[in-house]
């Protein structure tokens, strides 16, 4: 029975991860989802696995290094899939600080625990260990709007803090291979979007304001393009990473789903109008008056864009859900969810809305 260590397994892409893992393995695997609970982290995403004996929860920051040393010492780890991380451009632009503390200290007490427990004398591994970074296509920097790819060779150019962050732990891990040959791969992603998403971010602000009747603030000329995977295609990508890719490897995921932002609201306008039920109130006030352009994000990249051809040709993994459907299933589980919303969107979430939009 494999073990996994999920750090950051109660936010957005860790739970999805989560469900799909324990859907397709049941209880041939054991999960130990260890989560600070930020603002983004959730234990409702996880309230149906939470009673299965091959699932447990620990409450601990990543940066300290006893709680996550306990881990180690306790359980016989096998795999480490880490997630945990500071997320939002537009708070990293505000607050960079936590962003260094989480994405890069936070990745070298994660690398440190698992090398120290992982070490044999002779100073290879145990067989079987593997840490898998789960990073972002946002450390390559901006694409021209008329042509390229991000490609695993590509020249890391972040500009954001956050992607500044990122960047910095995937050089860590990268370099925790190089030295010591620890076992790990790296994956960078594109832009995620589906169920459990936090309403900071584009697709979920954007579904939950226009059934509100809120102003949908679009950043600049709405012309930054996106490359979007269904947050499922990339559960099932770390998956197959984790199973089939070659140690120290980077492998980017995503594809072939470019999309202006402005094109993304105006198919979640549409999409809502043809799934709301005829008569529903929310039908009459969801409409292109409620776009709103507003100052643009500063340093804003304009262009990210994945070229998959090295995971699929080596490991078969392909995005799956094309946007069309995997934005109707989105919204779908948003109309199942409005508890979810209501209580994420309650609480610190009401103060950093207002303070970030206030002039907008
Ligand atoms: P998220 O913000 O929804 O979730 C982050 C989780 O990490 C939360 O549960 C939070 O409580 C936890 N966390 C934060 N700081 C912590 C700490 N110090 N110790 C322990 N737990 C902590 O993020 P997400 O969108 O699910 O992204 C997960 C990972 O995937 C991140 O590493 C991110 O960089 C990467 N990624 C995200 C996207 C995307 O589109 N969302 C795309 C590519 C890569
Ligand atoms: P976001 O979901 O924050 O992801 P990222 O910045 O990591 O790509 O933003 C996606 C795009 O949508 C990005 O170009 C910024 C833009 N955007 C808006 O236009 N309005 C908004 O309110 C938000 C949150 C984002």
């Amino acid at each position: 029975m494999r073990t996994y260590l999920v750090t950051g397994g109660a936010g957005f892409i860790g739970s999805n991860f989560i469900h799909y893992m324990l859907n397709k393995y049941g209880k041939e695997i054991r999960i130990i989802n260890v989560d600070k609970l930020t603002y983004a982290g959730n234990l409702e995403n996880l309230r149906d696995v939470e009673d299965l004996d091959n699932y447990s929860f620990v409450r601990a920051d990543i940066c300290d290094s006893a709680a996550i040393e306990e881990i180690f010492r306790k359980n016989d780890i096998d795999v480490v899939v880490h997630f945990a991380a500071e997320s939002h451009v537009d708070r990293s632009i505000r607050n960079p600080e936590v962003f260094v503390k989480t994405n890069v200290l936070g990745t070298l007490v994660m690398l440190n625990n698992a090398k120290a427990s992982w070490e044999l004398s002779d100073g290879t591994f145990k067989e079987g260990k593997r840490f898998l970074h789960v990073s972002t296509d946002e450390v390559y920097g901006s694409l021209e709007e008329d042509g390229g790819y991000f490609y695993e060779t590509t020249p890391y150019a972040p500009h954001s803090p956050y992607s500044a962050s990122k960047a910095s732990s995937d050089m860590l891990v990268k370099s925790y291979m190089d030295t010591y040959k620890f076992p790990a791969n790296i994956t960078n992603c594109s832009n995620n979007y589906g169920p459990y998403q936090f309403p900071e971010k584009l697709i979920p602000l954007i579904i939950n304001n226009a059934l509100n009747g809120k102003k949908l603030p679009v950043y600049g000329d709405g012309k930054n393009v996106r490359d979007w995977l269904y947050v499922m295609d990339h559960a099932k990508a770390i998956d197959m990473v984790i199973n089939k890719g070659r140690l120290f490897e980077t492998y980017n995921v995503g594809g072939h789903n470019e999309k202006q932002n402005i094109e993304i609201i105006n198919i979640i306008l549409d999409t809502l109008q043809e799934m709301l039920p005829d008569g529903d109130p929310r039908k009459a006030h969801i409409n292109k008056d409620l776009i709103t352009y507003v100052e643009d994000r500063k340093g804003h990249d304009r262009r990210y864009a994945i070229a998959p051809d090295k995971i699929k040709s080596e490991i078969g993994w392909e995005p799956e859900t094309m946007f069309k459907e995997g934005i109707k299933l989105t919204i779908k589980w948003y109309f199942e969810h409005e508890d979810w919303m209501k209580n994420v969107t309650s609480g610190d979430y009401v103060n950093y809305y207002a303070e970030m939009y206030k002039n907008k």
